[in-house]
This record gives C-alpha cells, sequence and structure tokens, in this order.
C-alpha cells in the first residue's frame, strides 16, 4: 500500500492537523511492550503509552485472546432490560479497588461519554432527592474533560470551546491550580490550596443550593499534568459536603495505576461521591469508560423510580460490550498478576528524576510530576503551541512518542518500562529539546 494524500485523504483525523499529516504521515503499523514501529520500519518509544491508555504495555496477547473468545462465543448482546455475565464481573473488578463506598459502575465507550454521563448522573440524583433547581456545575481553568458537549461545557481550555457556541449554560470555572512560584516542584505543591476558596465564592455569589456538582481531574493530565496542592481536594470535599454539591473526580487518566495506587483517590485521601475512568481500564484495547458511583448515588436515584421502571433514562448501544468487557477483564487480571499499580509505584522515584533531570535545558520552563505521570513546560516559540508541535514531530523523528498539548510535553510511558528505556526515552528528549534551543 502506498502512504500518501490521495490514499489518506478519506479519514478526517481528529485533533489533528489533517492537511500537514497527509503530506508527511507518521503511521505505527505495529506495537510491542514499550516499542512502536512505524511504516518506514523505525523503532519509537511510546512515552505516553498512546494516550496514557496502554499501561501494561502494547500487544498483550492475554487481552487479544480475550477479546477474540468474547466474539466467538457471544459478540454482542443488547444491553437495554437484557445483559450479558462479563460486565457483571468487570463492574465487580473495578469496585473491587475503587474506595470503599463506591460499589457501583456504569458503562460507557469512551472518557467523553463518561463525563457526560456523570452530569447526567448528577441531574438525576439532585432531582430524586427533590434538588432539581441544582443546575449549575463549576469546573476548572485548565480542565479537559472530554469532547462531547457537556465535557466541553466543562472545558478550560480555550481552543476546544472557542468553535464550538452552543454548550451548556450555566458552567462556571474555578481557576487552575498552576502557580508561578511552584515550578519544578515533584509531587503535591506545598502552595495553592487556597485556589480551592473559588469554590466557595460561587458558593456565595451563585447559593450552595443551586449548584449541581464540582467536576475536577485529580491531576489535570491534558493541560500538562498539573498535580492538585496539598490541601486543595481535601477542601473542595469539604466544602461540597457543607453545601451538597457532588464532587466529581475524572480519573481518565489517573485511574488504574498511573499514580501507583488505583486511583487518585486514593493517591490523595480524598473520596469523591462520582469518579469518571476510561483508558487504561481496558489497557486502550478496546473502547470503554466507566462512570463508578457511591451507594448514596446509586441508591438515590434507584429508590426514586417506581417498582419496576427503568430508574435512569440513559445508556448506549455499545455500553459494556462483550468485546470491551473481555478486554477489561483480562486487563484487570495482568494488573493484579503482574502486580503492575505497585511496579509503578517503585519506578516513580527514577522516572521522576530522570525526567526532573532535563530542568538544566534552557527551553524548559516548568516540569511537575506524580507517579507515572509528568508535564514538561517548553517555551513558546513564535506563537502558542507552535514548538510544542514542531518538538513532538521532531522526537518522533529522533524515536519517540510523546502528546503534546501545546507547548506541553506529557510524559507517562507503561508501567513495565525498565530503567533502561527511562534512560533512553530522557536521552531521546534532551538531544531533541537541545535542537530547538533558543
Ligand atoms: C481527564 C480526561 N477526561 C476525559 C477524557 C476524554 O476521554 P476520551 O478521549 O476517551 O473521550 C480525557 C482524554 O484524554 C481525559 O484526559
Amino acid at each position: 500500500m502506498q502512504y500518501t494524500a490521495n490514499t489518506l485523504e478519506n479519514h478526517w483525523m481528529p485533533f489533528s492537523a489533517n492537511r500537514e499529516f497527509k503530506e508527511s504521515p507518521r503511521l505505527v503499523v505495529k506495537s510491542k511492550g514499550v516499542e512502536l514501529w512505524d511504516h518506514h520500519g523505525n523503532r519509537i518509544l511510546d512515552g505516553s503509552s498512546g494516550l496514557f491508555c496502554v499501561a501494561a504495555g502494547h500487544g498483550r496477547t492475554e487481552i487479544a485472546e480475550a477479546v477474540h473468545a468474547a466474539l466467538l462465543q457471544n459478540d454482542y448482546t443488547a444491553p437495554f432490560n437484557l445483559g450479558q455475565p462479563s460486565s457483571f464481573e468487570l463492574a465487580r473488578m473495578i469496585t473491587a479497588i475503587t474506595p470503599e463506598d463506591i460499589n457501583h459502575v456504569f458503562f460507557a465507550n469512551s472518557g467523553s461519554e463518561a463525563i457526560d454521563t456523570a452530569i447526567k448522573i448528577c441531574m438525576a440524583y439532585h432531582r430524586a432527592r427533590g434538588e432539581g433547581q441544582r443546575t449549575r456545575f463549576v469546573s476548572r481553568e485548565r480542565a479537559y474533560h472530554g469532547v462531547n458537549i457537556g465535557g466541553v461545557s466543562l472545558s478550560g481550555m480555550v481552543k476546544n470551546r472557542e468553535t464550538f457556541s452552543g454548550v451548556m449554560p450555566n458552567v462556571v470555572c474555578m481557576r487552575h491550580t498552576w502557580l508561578d512560584g511552584n515550578r519544578f516542584t515533584p509531587g503535591q505543591p506545598e502552595n495553592g490550596a487556597e485556589l480551592a476558596e473559588d469554590l466557595q465564592r460561587f458558593v456565595d455569589t451563585y447559593g450552595g443550593a443551586t449548584i449541581a456538582a464540582c467536576f475536577v481531574e485529580p491531576i489535570a493530565g491534558s493541560t500538562g499534568t498539573l498535580v492538585a496542592p496539598k490541601g486543595y481536594l481535601e477542601r473542595l470535599r469539604e466544602i461540597c459536603d457543607a453545601n451538597g454539591i457532588l464532587l466529581v473526580f475524572d480519573e481518565v487518566i489517573c485511574g488504574f495505576g498511573r499514580l501507583g495506587v488505583p486511583f487518585a483517590s486514593q493517591a490523595f485521601g480524598v473520596t469523591p461521591d462520582i469518579m469518571t475512568m476510561a483508558k487504561a481500564m481496558t489497557n486502550g484495547a478496546q473502547p470503554m469508560g466507566g462512570i463508578a458511583v457511591k451507594d448514596e448515588v446509586y441508591d438515590t436515584i434507584m429508590n426514586s423510580a417506581p417498582e419496576g421502571a427503568i430508574e435512569f433514562f440513559h445508556g448506549y448501544t455499545y455500553s459494556a460490550h462483550p468485546a470491551a468487557c473481555a478486554a477489561g477483564i483480562a486487563t484487570q487480571k495482568i494488573y493484579q498478576d503482574e502486580k503492575l499499580f505497585d511496579r509503578a509505584a517503585e519506578m516513580s522515584d527514577y522516572f521522576l528524576d530522570a525526567v526532573f533531570a532535563l530542568q538544566d535545558i534552557d527551553i524548559v520552563t516548568d516540569i511537575r510530576g506524580y507517579g507515572m505521570l509528568t508535564g514538561i513546560d517548553i517555551a513558546p516559540g513564535a506563537a502558542p503551541g507552535v514548538r510544542g508541535t514542531k518538538i513532538q514531530k521532531q522526537l518522533f523523528h529522533n524515536g519517540m512518542h510523546v502528546k503534546f498539548t501545546g507547548d506541553a510535553g506529557i510524559v507517562a510511558p507503561p508501567f513495565i518500562t525498565e530503567r533502561g528505556e527511562i534512560d533512553e526515552m530522557c536521552a531521546i528528549l534532551r538531544t531533541t529539546l537541545e535542537e530547538f534551543k533558543d
């Protein structure tokens, strides 16, 4: 097959510079472990676990075989008022690692669907309690909650919002948690807990009883790994509790071991009412998202509906698809059998030290990190994002895949990455970043 603009034209690619890409495509044709190969046969290290999904490494035969077997056994079951066993099994496995009273999972097909479902769960919960007047949602600057209309409404990223005018009303954004004085701080910064008072200000301005929920990523991943400052999430929890506001953690990136424990909630010791998840749920091998809720949220919605009635008028044709559930179960088994969350925790210091050692490069303006997740800020070039995009391409050319958002590179390799591979990745990062010196 010829990889030319002609043959690539028909696929409108997501979040991509389509015209530029099709002139000069970067196509991955094979992947195994931490390695990818492009269509020229070049080897590339996967420094971002794809898009933070492939925690157990690429090409896991256990997952492929489980999906294959599931499709041969039962390829599809209508998920409304009908079921198939593997969704219940996967929900049991997931709730075994969620915080204690989060025991119910709704299945979706992506992080974006998980977010929009979580918004609807919040609405349904308040309505069931006779508090349907809670129509306001709180989010945060620099938040990324996917691309569906609910998630875009919560978005704190201008490029993801400005084209799309008709989003959900009544969303207000707290300030983001990046602070100048916290540059080059690994782990949770000491300073910044007071930024949680923005939620209190919304309570004081709009009335706590008008606010349905506060959505936050415990670590804002897509905008470059902004780790919640010490005390920040605790304070959000307090304000939510005092005002009947649901606290939702978007764990789409943090979930399934990225921080060395199952969820960010456990890493930071704060339990939300609802958590969204996706990505590493299936090791990226099948599309899947999930929304896990506290017993109280589930029970309130269940008990408000008449006996025998549908309690929540929401669901997807592919909710809990057998292939996705099979991939999810096989993935959870790998995490357990290989103790991969522990491995992420053990490897974290080495990984963070190696990435933070890049701070002497003159165009590196900040580095942040926690667990197996780091963000590297690059001084912008002619316009925001221009240099980041060039660096991302050059990194690929030099043998490493890194997800960039604007001028922030997010380095988050699979948990199975060996020390030598971390060294190799950081050497490629250094060489490449030095090519872009001012
Ligand atoms: C925190 C967060 N929420 C939601 C999403 C959306 O997930 P998806 O791309 O699977 O729709 C992402 C994707 O990167 C994310 O990082």
